[in-house]
């Protein structure tokens, strides 16, 4: 046999009623993946020769979320949710079906929920190990909570061994002081959880087919039955409304913080940092407060992102300060610096020593080693070269109304304050623009570009036209004790 589970029957066909959503219970995010798709990630690290989902409320969003995340899934409809129990049979069926015959379903069933978001491979793993150990027909994985309410009891012989589980609703006030619960995470045999299946009946408290029968059956056939109780607890737990949801999110995140300060990422406030599983980190990176890191976000050694900072998609560089930034799918490169209050949108590189600054926005702009874009202006549909420095407050105009147009600026270009680039354009290598300049033609390289008008001075134009107003009385003051206008000359009168 191999020591791959044949399978992994992830339960998810339940209405998730409490979440009060339109979106499917399992599909909530948590930290940057579906509840469902964190149990996948569980599920699929240990490896099963099939992954089976069943689903049914919601299963039209359900069902493509399963197959992006593992396109060889088999989905298993369950058209009525009838109990756990009628969940795994229609799932077993649909295996049965895939492999050609109920003989195929040979070897280790896993079973779990598609609502634990903190469940991990390795826990899977030592279930399976301890299933294979002892020989089991039915492992469970159990927890001991502070308050059990709700969940299914453990009930076990004076010698330890496990008997039955006992729902919530059908417990007598005795069990339910029973602090050892059922995670809903299984090992089974399959060809005996195939069989045993077919005995459950629906005689309880809640009409439906309990799976957690299947221990108790097992036991009454003299069949090996064992347990794992874990210590971590907060893998078992799932969620059922949007407070539980928040609560594991506060949870995983904080794992997932601990796990790279380990690492040797510095992460100054915890509390205020969110980073999502998907998200990797280089040691002696910092993060300051107010990040969250989201995505396929990377940040490289001694790059240091924040305060407040939003990231998604973001490759960090080395050595690269992001400061009170939102961004998403860009770069930023080696020692590069970006922000405080910069938008980044997608496409958006920022090269090697180079520089977006204050509220600056740029999309789809490609900045070369050194170019900076230091203050207030857009960058949109740009390349801008190597060491060339855009003046303050520049705007390129990339859309005409109906389509977008690129802006490309030379190498080593020095371009005014209050320039406008009209996209298509091309400003040359080492070009210069005048402040307040309107490009609307490509400059050559090396040229001066300069398309405001010439500054006219009019003369003791507010003596005339503003007289009395405080500000003729200020000009009177500077022009000296008479206060006589004309004292400064001119170019003449209107
Ligand atoms: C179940 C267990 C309980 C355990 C608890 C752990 C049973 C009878 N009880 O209770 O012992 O302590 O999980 O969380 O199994 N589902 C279907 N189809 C159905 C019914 C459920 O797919 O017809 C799915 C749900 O979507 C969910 C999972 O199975 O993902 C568990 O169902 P739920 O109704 O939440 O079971 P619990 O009452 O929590
Ligand atoms: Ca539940």
């Amino acid at each position: 046999m191999s020591s791959n589970p044949t399978a992994v029957i992830v339960l998810a066909a339940g209405a998730g009623t409490r979440m009060r959503s339109r979106t499917a219970k399992v599909l909530h995010p948590v930290c940057g993946r579906s509840m469902l798709a964190h149990v996948v990630a569980a599920a699929t690290a240990v490896e099963p020769r099939h992954l089976v989902a069943v689903v049914g409320h919601g299963r039209e969003q359900v069902g493509p979320h399963v197959h992006e995340l593992v396109p060889s899934a088999l989905l298993a409809v369950q058209e009525e949710q009838l109990g756990t129990g009628h969940a795994v049979r229609v799932g077993l069926d649909a295996l049965a079906e895939a492999l050609g015959g109920a003989a195929g379903l040979d070897g280790a069933v896993v079973v779990t929920t598609g609502d634990t978001p903190l469940l991990e491979g390795s826990t899977l793993a030592t279930l399976l190990a301890v299933h294979r150990d002892g020989g089991h027909a039915v492992t469970l994985l159990t927890a001991e909570l502070g308050d059990p309410t709700g969940y299914g009891r453990v009930l076990r012989d004076a010698d330890g061994s496990v008997r039955e589980v006992v729902e919530q609703k059908d417990a007598t006030a005795e069990q339910r002081a029973v602090r050892e619960v059922n995670a809903g995470i299984y090992v089974f045999d399959g060809p005996y959880l195939a069989e045993a299946l077919g005995r459950l009946s629906s005689d309880n408290a809640q009409g439906e087919y309990y799976l957690t029968d299947v221990v108790g059956i097992a036991r009454r056939d003299g069949v090996r039955v064992g347990a794992h109780l874990t210590d971590d607890v907060d893998q078992t737990e799932g969620a059922n409304d949007r407070v539980q949801l928040a609560d594991l999110a506060a949870r995983l995140n904080r794992r997932t913080l601990e796990r790279w300060m380990r690492a040797g990422v510095t992460v100054v406030d915890p509390t205020s940092t969110w980073i999502d599983v998907t998200v990797t980190l280089e040691p002696d990176s910092t993060v300051l407060p107010g990040v969250q890191l989201l995505g396929t976000t990377t940040v490289a050694e001694d790059a240091v992102v924040g305060p407040d900072s939003t990231l998604t998609d973001v490759e960090v560089s080395r050595g690269a300060r992001v400061v009170r930034t939102h961004a998403e799918l860009a770069v930023v490169g080696e020692q590069a610096t970006v922000g405080p209050f910069s938008y980044l949108r997608p496409g958006t590189v920022v090269g090697a020593g180079g520089k977006i600054g204050a509220f600056v926005e740029a999309k789809n702009a490609q900045l070369g080693d050194g170019a900076k874009v230091p203050h207030l202006s857009y960058v949109g549909d740009a390349e801008i070269g190597a060491g060339t420095n855009i003046g303050a407050g520049t705007i390129f105009a990339n859309y005409d109304g109906v389509a977008k147009h690129r802006t490309v600026v030379g190498r080593h270009a020095r371009t005014g304050s209050n320039n406008t680039f009209v996209a298509p354009v091309h400003i040359g290598d080492g070009a210069v623009t005048g402040g307040g300049t309107v490009v609307r033609e490509d400059v050559p390289a090396g040229a001066l570009a300069v398309s405001s008008p010439p500054l006219r001075i009019i003369a003791d134009w507010v003596a005339r036209r503003r007289a009395g107003s405080a500000g003729d009385r200020a000009a009177r003051e500077a022009h000296g004790a008479d206060g006589a206008p004309g004292a400064r000359g001119g170019t003449g009168g209107e």
